[in-house]
């Protein structure tokens, strides 16, 4: 495919290649051995959300592959002037933009941008609570390095479910790589509806879902897509907050994660957060190789 908008119905196969090379990629780099694939290419990063992770390690990634980067700045762009978006991206795409790597609040932004293109590949870097596809590519990444698979793993998801385009695409990469349980937990209102994760068991209580898990990915709780808070941080922490005593039921082995930002004291303890089973800053770097993998897969000539 021409774009990368979402992991769902990507397959094993091609998930496995992207990984394998995102990880081929890493050891190049760290020879001090990456050659500029993509040299001659131009990537635009279109970020109408506020983001740290993501639009710096695609920055990062296309740099080192030796493309151009534009950080197309909204706020000082014309779209203030009412120009649509879909006209933005003709306008880039005249100047032979050959990515988008697209950031909206809004479900399916990065797919109706992808529709409208003539040539240039659309990437999503996260749109509304749909999908978040190179943050689940980093997750895989990771999940593999530290446990050296993801076949029959139990991985527990927990936190605000229900906004959580990570959470989406966790579950489309673990399914599609054969994940042995897929475990989704938080207060009922944070949680999707009934119907959208069947092969997920879904919680209310934190401490069950945690028992013997292989991997505990933990949420933000995303107060800026809430129009109030139904509960005290305090109360959250102590029903869903992963403390060192809590993350005791898990496997002893067990990997944490969490996408970043995190709130520390609201769904994760810093001694968490810091600890030696926290793979939270391995994610991050990860996220460098997975988004390389992506735009190698997209743009290489
Ligand atoms: N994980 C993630 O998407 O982080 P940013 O919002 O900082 O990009």
């Amino acid at each position: 495919p021409r774009h990368l908008l979402t992991l769902q119905d990507l397959g094993r196969e091609r998930i496995l290649t992207l990984l394998d090379r995102a990880a081929g990629l890493r050891a190049q780099f760290r020879a001090g051995a990456l050659p500029p694939l993509l040299a001659g290419r131009t990537v635009v990063n279109l970020f109408f959300e506020p983001s740290t992770r993501t639009r710096t390690s695609f920055e990062l990634a296309a740099r080192r592959l030796g493309a151009l980067v534009v950080n197309f700045d909204i706020a000082s762009s014309s779209t203030s002037k009412g120009e649509t978006l879909e006209d933005t991206l003709a306008t880039l795409e005249a100047m032979d933009a050959d990515a988008f790597v697209v950031r909206h609040k809004e479900n399916g932004t990065p797919a109706r941008l992808a529709a409208h293109a003539r040539r240039a590949a659309v990437l999503n870097a996260g749109d509304g609570n749909h999908a978040h596809p190179t943050q689940g590519l980093l997750d895989l990444l990771t999940i593999r390095d530290r446990k050296g698979r993801v076949d029959g793993l139990t991985v527990t998801i927990c936190g605000d479910v229900r906004h959580s385009r990570v959470a989406r695409s966790d579950v489309h990469g673990l399914a599609a790589l054969g994940a042995g349980e897929i475990r989704l937990c938080g207060p009922a209102a944070l949680l999707p509806a009934a119907d959208e994760f069947q092969h997920c068991r879904v919680f209310e209580d934190f401490d069950a879902a945690v028992e013997g898990a292989d991997v505990i990915v933990m949420l933000r709780l995303q107060k800026e897509r809430m129009e109030r808070l139904a509960f005290d941080e305090d109360t959250y922490f102590a029903r869903y907050g992963l403390d060192a005593k809590r993350l005791t039921r898990a496997r002893p082995d067990a990997v944490v994660m969490h996408p970043g930002p995190m709130n520390r004291g609201v769904e994760i303890a810093s001694e968490v957060a810091d600890g030696a089973q926290s793979a939270v800053l391995e994610q991050v770097a990860n996220g460098v190789f997975a988004r390389m993998a992506v735009l190698e897969a997209l743009l290489r000539r």
